[in-house]
């Protein structure tokens, strides 16, 4: 079976060696070199330039190289296969890493600290416990339910909103339309990591941020088109959030005259959230590709009316 590899943010080489290392027999195709595009059966990709796949008439599956999808779904060519996103341990360990630290930051004050030590102020606050500060995390699927647990590890009050009702220990779950307003109105730190749906476009808006307590904080690590970042600057600007650290945006890269570059309640990270290691990540591609071959149920599979 041949597998084309597309991604021009993954090392094709370091995925190669993982996934040859479970598959000896698989045939990899390397963008732009696939050979004949009739040969290749499967696809494991990460933003494929729209058409790409189409132009693959033998395709059976395609294979996600991220959790996300919904840049695949925008392509009006995508075939109608099964579409597999990315569930891998390293992609959850380094996502709930990530919002830990960002979490952290602001537990111990450390945007104020910041804000202090530009005007040349010394003046000390007194640490609260863990357990006083109340982290709302949007999106309790594979990334958001490892990320409350491991916030909830740590001793910070944590909650969870998703569309379905869940169960995760630890955390007081919370969903849909009915539950966002409590779910907002006890979330200190919201941290976002839905999803980009129909649904949850433009979500966090001046209405949504409009219910967090007064000086709330953002972690945004779902998709930036969910955000819509001039009532992001106008909250920030009214003091009504204090700060935001904003992992994803709606431009990626984010342009050069942009505001967020240089305002000084937000910190930008460059989608760097979470990374899906080829040791690991190739484990559960080798899985999915066997199961292929063996005509069984494919894992991961995305629910294309839901959109994730
Ligand atoms: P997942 O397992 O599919 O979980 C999605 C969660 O969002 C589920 O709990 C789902 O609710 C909830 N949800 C979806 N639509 C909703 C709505 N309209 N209202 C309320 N809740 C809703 O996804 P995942 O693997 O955790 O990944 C989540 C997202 O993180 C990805 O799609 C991607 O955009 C983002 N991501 C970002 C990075 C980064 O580096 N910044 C890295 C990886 C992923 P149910 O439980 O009821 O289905
Ligand atoms: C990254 O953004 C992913 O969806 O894995």
């Amino acid at each position: 079976m041949a597998l084309l590899f597309f991604s021009e943010d993954d090392d094709p080489v370091a995925w190669s060696a993982a996934l040859r290392a479970r598959l000896p027999d698989l045939d990899i195709r390397i963008w732009p070199v696939i050979g004949s595009p009739d040969e290749i059966e499967a696809a494991l990709v990460w933003l494929p330039p729209p058409g790409l796949l189409a132009s693959l008439p033998r395709l059976r599956a395609i294979f996600s190289l991220g959790a996300g999808v919904d840049a695949m779904l925008r392509d009006p060519t995508l075939p109608d296969l099964p579409l597999c996103r990315m569930v891998d341990p390293s992609l959850t360990a380094t996502m709930a890493e990530y919002v830990l630290a960002c979490v952290l930051w602001y537990h111990r004050q450390f945007d104020l600290y910041a804000r202090q030590q530009a005007e040349r102020r010394w003046k000390l606050y007194l640490p609260a416990p863990a357990v006083a500060t109340r982290v709302g995390v949007m999106g309790l699927g594979v990334l958001g339910s490892a990320t409350a647990t491991a916030l909830a590890a740590h001793g910070f009050s944590v909650r969870g909103w998703s569309r379905t009702q869940r169960d995760v220990a630890g955390v007081a779950c919370f969903a849909g339309a009915a539950g966002l307003e409590a779910f907002l109105a006890g979330s200190d730190i919201l941290v976002c990591l839905l999803p980009l749906t129909p649904d949850t476009e433009d979500l966090l808006d001046a209405a949504l941020l409009g219910r967090l307590p007064e000086g709330a904080r953002l972690i945004q690590v779902g998709r930036g088109r969910q955000l819509v970042e001039a009532d992001l600057l106008a909250a920030l600007d009214a003091g009504r959030l204090a700060h935001a650290t904003l992992d994803v945006v709606r431009e990626e890269p984010l342009p050069p005259a942009h505001p967020f570059w240089t305002h000084p309640r937000i910190r930008l990270t460059p989608h760097a959230a979470s990374y899906c290691q080829p040791a690991t990540g190739a484990a559960s591609v080798a899985e999915n590709i066997r199961r292929l071959r063996d005509g069984r149920p494919l894992l991961h599979v995305v629910d294309r009316r839901r959109g994730y």
